[in-house]
């Protein structure tokens, strides 16, 4: 016999999933004190599950799918339409290889080095400049690091708004009105921009590096050996473009995080003992980015005693499995050391999602996540020195994506 799962009564609570940002999941799960919820979102039965198991059974691809997954307003605006993340089976393999490709030890090491550079040439900026952002520096670095890295070209003249508009793609995702349409335009002028060089590399009017993603994305065939068509090659680039400026907001949390942890600063630019990856992966798991995932049943089955009809849809749990007190001693401390005790497991610590990379949706670009968010930690830690003057660090739990009030700001910059 199946178990019925804890159901919230009422009609539809899209507003509670509006007002409650990233706590959703969890408030619901303390609530029924039940890793599976139902609820109503968007007018559609929905099922939230959460934790470890939750996260292993929403990997198994025999279980889930994710084409007509994401909402047309997350396609229009954060995602784009018929990119890798709402591919399935055979089709998914083949693009998601493509990208993996590009994340070879070879290319990271590159990347590295244009990591290096453009830290340099900004901190050279930053020390004739009164106040400094970080957040909007931050995301214009990784701009030009990604670029760089991806074969695109980019003049001076356009960085601001390339970088504003890369920015406005992420900043929509959890949005309603202004900043959901600011997203959509964004994308709007993204596409175009990518799809005229994706054009220009086909009539060899630019040449691009075999090696880089502008390259491999231009000339990618598809299992029958077609070209993707310019509109989708164009979304699968700004896949590579768009979640690298992303990485602006863990640096900028990583700076909130050795600001008020002064005392874990000097050991986190010594490195000594791994610590500085360590204190990455806390302020992946501990900061709010990617609040939950999507994914529909394949066909029905049953798991721990609940049914799951065929088509429903599944929400995995991203921030609570993070901050689940089942898996990590004081989810709401800081505390990187938590890091050396960890079993690696793919499957309790998520925020680029869980499982395997080449089969499943796991982020592709994970490692290169944390290389840069490594390297930039280096110089906010100890290259350089700078002021925190007095101003609103918080950070609302209800905005997704969340970003602290201030942006981070820094003065008197200069080098150590
Ligand atoms: C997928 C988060 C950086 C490329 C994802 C997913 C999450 C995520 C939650 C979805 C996993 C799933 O659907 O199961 C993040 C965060 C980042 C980041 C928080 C850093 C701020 C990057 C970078 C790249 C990248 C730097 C590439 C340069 C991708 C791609 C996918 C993906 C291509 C789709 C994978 C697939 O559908 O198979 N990311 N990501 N991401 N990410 Fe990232």
């Amino acid at each position: 016999s199946t178990n019925t799962v804890s159901k919230e009564e009422g009609l539809d609570h899209t507003l509670s999933l509006l007002k409650e940002g990233y706590d959703f999941i969890p408030n619901r799960v303390r609530k029924f004190d039940s890793k599976i919820v139902e609820t109503r979102i968007l007018g559609k039965k929905t099922i939230c599950i959460s934790g470890k198991d939750a996260a292993e059974i929403f990997y198994d691809t025999n279980r889930f799918k994710r084409k007509g997954v994401a909402p047309g307003r997350i396609q229009k605006s954060l995602f784009g339409e018929g990119g890798v993340q709402g591919l399935d089976g055979e089709e998914h393999r083949h693009r998601k290889a493509m990208f993996m490709s590009l994340m070879s030890s070879e290319c990271l090491k590159v990347l590295d080095e244009i990591t290096e550079k453009q830290w340099q040439i900004a901190i050279d900026k930053w020390k004739s400049m009164d106040a400094v952002v970080l957040f909007e520096e931050a995301e214009e670095i990784m701009c030009r690091i990604a670029c760089s890295w991806a074969g695109v070209p980019l003049w001076a003249k356009d960085l601001e708004l390339r970088t504003m508009d890369l920015s406005a793609m992420i900043d929509a995702f959890g949005a309603v009105g202004p900043r959901h349409w600011e997203g959509r335009r964004a994308r709007t002028r993204t596409e175009r921009w990518i799809s005229y060089m994706i054009r220009q590399v086909r009539t060899g009017k630019i040449a691009a590096d075999e090696d880089t993603a502008l390259y491999q994305i231009a000339w990618h065939e598809d299992p029958k050996g077609n070209l993707l068509d310019i509109k989708t090659a164009a979304v699968e680039l700004i896949n590579i473009l768009r979640p690298i400026v992303a990485i602006g907001r863990f640096i900028t949390f990583g700076a909130v995080a050795l600001h008020e942890n002064p005392e874990k600063r000097n050991k986190v630019f010594t490195d000594e003992a791994g610590y500085r990856q360590m204190f990455v992966q806390e302020v992946r798991r501990y900061y709010p980015f990617g609040p939950f995932l999507g994914a529909l049943v394949r066909e029905k089955f049953t798991w721990k005693g609940y049914e799951f009809k065929k088509r429903t849809l599944v929400l995995l749990d991203i921030y609570g499995t993070n901050h689940s007190p089942e898996l990590w001693e004081y989810p709401d401390i800081f505390w990187p050391e938590r890091f050396s005790e960890w079993d690696g497991s793919p499957f309790n610590f998520i925020p680029q999602g869980g499982g395997e990379y080449d089969i499943g949706h796991r982020c592709a670009g994970e490692g290169i996540t944390v290389q840069i968010m490594n390297t930039s930690l280096k110089y906010l830690s100890g290259k350089i020195d700078y002021d925190v003057p007095l101003q609103d660090l918080n950070y609302s739990k209800l905005r997704i994506p969340s970003i602290p009030k201030s942006r981070f700001i820094m003065k008197n910059v200069r080098h150590v």
